[in-house]
């Protein structure tokens, strides 16, 4: 399972990259106007120095110009991924890169037939939002299992991403269906290595250590 940082914070992202588990991130336009003043294109350039697979989500609507993009934004490094709406002018623009091998990332996914047809344009990995429908009060995590469960039916080498992740429990159950990567935000990230019989049992030994007469 592969763990992305949901964020466009170049320090947030060297910060978990130092633990050694970090595989990628991932950045949309909402979370690039939350880091005033920081340049976009300096921005990917510096996460890629620092993971594998960077999402860079295209800005524009119509095919020709989510082409451009496209082209442009995987020119900037090789671990570029370009992220593309769920949208008809979208699966166009996923089947030119996949055309061309630039890696795509299809964001906005809220249905099965939607991740059908991006795996089907040759999508490298989709986006299925679970927060957001965790929002409208249908469980998020019901698609994901879905979409599994419609994959191990076919040979789809596209790899599902669990996106609007809200809390470590999505994580969990993004794990037990066997999602291939997790887009997490910040704040959960930093809750997942913590237990508190973790800290309880680290600081039982540690005081018994230090009891010892050495
Ligand atoms: C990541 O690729 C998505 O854009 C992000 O997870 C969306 O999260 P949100 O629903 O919390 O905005």
């Amino acid at each position: 399972m592969k763990l992305f940082l949901d964020t466009a914070n170049v320090a947030k992202v060297e910060e978990i990259a130092s633990w050694g588990i970090l595989d990628g991130v991932t950045t949309n336009p909402s979370l690039v106007a939350k880091e005033e003043g920081a340049d976009f294109k300096e921005t990917v350039m510096a996460m890629c120095d620092l993971v594998n697979e960077v999402s860079a989500q295209i800005t524009t609507t119509e095919f020709e110009e989510m082409r451009k993009q496209a082209d442009e934004y995987s020119s900037w490094h090789k671990n570029v991924v370009v992220k593309v709406p769920m949208t008809v002018e979208g699966l166009k623009t996923l089947k030119y890169c996949s055309g061309k091998g630039i890696a795509t990332n299809t964001t906005l996914v809220f249905s099965v037939p939607q991740a059908v047809m991006a795996a089907k344009a040759g999508a490298t990995m989709i986006s299925p939002f679970v927060g957001r429908l965790d929002d409208l009060g249908v469980d998020g995590m019901d698609l994901i299992a879905d979409i599994m469960e419609a994959w191990s039916h076919y040979g789809f080498e596209t790899q599902v991403l669990v996106a609007s992740v809200r809390d470590p429990e999505h994580v969990v159950r993004a794990a037990k269906v066997g999602a291939h990567i997790a887009t997490i935000p910040y704040k959960v990230f930093l809750q997942l290595p913590q237990h508190d019989l973790t800290d309880k049992g680290l600081k039982k030994f540690m005081e018994d250590w230090n009891s010892i007469k050495k």
